[in-house]
């Protein structure tokens, strides 16, 4: 179990996550709008909207996006978010991942991005989201993920993220998401696993999760003395200011609930 709740967790987190657009987080939502084949009808939801970037993006290419989240000041965040950009096709809601507070069949696409490796159960969700799209809409995702077949690098990258966010669950291999995604009935129709561009900050990723004291000493400690296979996957780099980079793997998947077939 988390040492902490994603409730907790992003609550306290809020403002820090806010403050921060970092470019790093740029490709993923680049990606899940080319994918997402919007049409202006079109009523859309995003699970763990945060701070509501990708509900905001969305929000000009369809008639509707309502953004869930567990945390009501990340949803204030977003809300304030949507001001400033005078969106007003936008809602946001309280609620879980798990357990969708909607009727079945009612949207036509969902998104998650950068969050399910919070989430208690990513089967429950990905279950959940099945339920609430209608046939043929399309599940889009974007998330940290780990090298299938590397249990050393997927297990030191996990214990960093846990001690950065008490609320982390786990980043989950291709393999892991593609068993979540057919065992929730989606056709699979796009995955791919790429390094983002981008090189992370340590300076600023530590700082986006409000961690500092003796937990954030420890992970730089940990970034210091990754071992060579980790050094080369994350391609950590130590700065002449005395900062760290690296870059994270993500996985960005599309798929989509089959048509309903008409039984003759
Ligand atoms: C990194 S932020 C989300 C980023 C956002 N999706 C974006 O595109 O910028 C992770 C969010 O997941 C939310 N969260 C974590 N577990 C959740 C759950 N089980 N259900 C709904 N929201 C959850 C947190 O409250 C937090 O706001």
């Amino acid at each position: 179990m988390p040492s902490r709740t994603s409730q907790e967790q992003f609550d306290r987190q809020a403002p820090h996550y806010n403050a921060q657009w970092n470019a790093w987080n740029s490709e993923s939502l680049a990606w899940l709008i080319e994918h997402a084949d919007c049409r202006k009808s079109d009523r859309w939801l995003d699970v763990a909207t945060g701070a509501g970037f990708t509900a905001v993006a969305f929000a000009p290419l369809v008639a509707e996006v309502t953004g869930l989240d567990v945390s009501a000041a990340m949803l204030n965040e977003a809300r304030g978010r949507a001001r400033a950009a005078g969106v007003a096709n936008v809602v946001f809601e309280t609620g879980a991942a798990e357990s969708l507070p909607f009727g079945s069949d009612v949207f036509d696409g969902v998104v998650c991005r950068l969050a399910a490796h919070h989430f208690v159960s990513v089967p429950r969700f990905a279950a959940e989201a099945y339920r609430v799209l209608r046939p043929g809409g399309r599940l889009l995702i974007a998330d940290t993920t780990e090298p299938d077949d590397a249990p050393g690098v997927d297990a030191w990258q996990n214990q960093i993220d846990d001690l950065r966010d008490g609320s982390h669950i786990r980043n989950y291999t291709s393999a892991e998401w593609r068993g979540f995604v057919n065992g929730a009935g989606f056709a699979l129709e796009d995955l791919q696993q790429v390094p983002e561009s981008v090189p992370i900050s340590l300076r600023d990723w530590l700082q986006k999760a409000g961690c500092e004291g003796p937990a954030a000493a420890e992970v730089r400690r940990r970034f210091l003395e990754a071992p060579p296979e980790v050094v080369q996957t994350f391609s950590i780099a130590q700065t002449a200011d005395g900062d760290i980079t690296f870059q994270w793997l993500r996985i960005a998947l599309s798929a989509r609930k089959p048509e309903m077939t008409v039984l003759g």
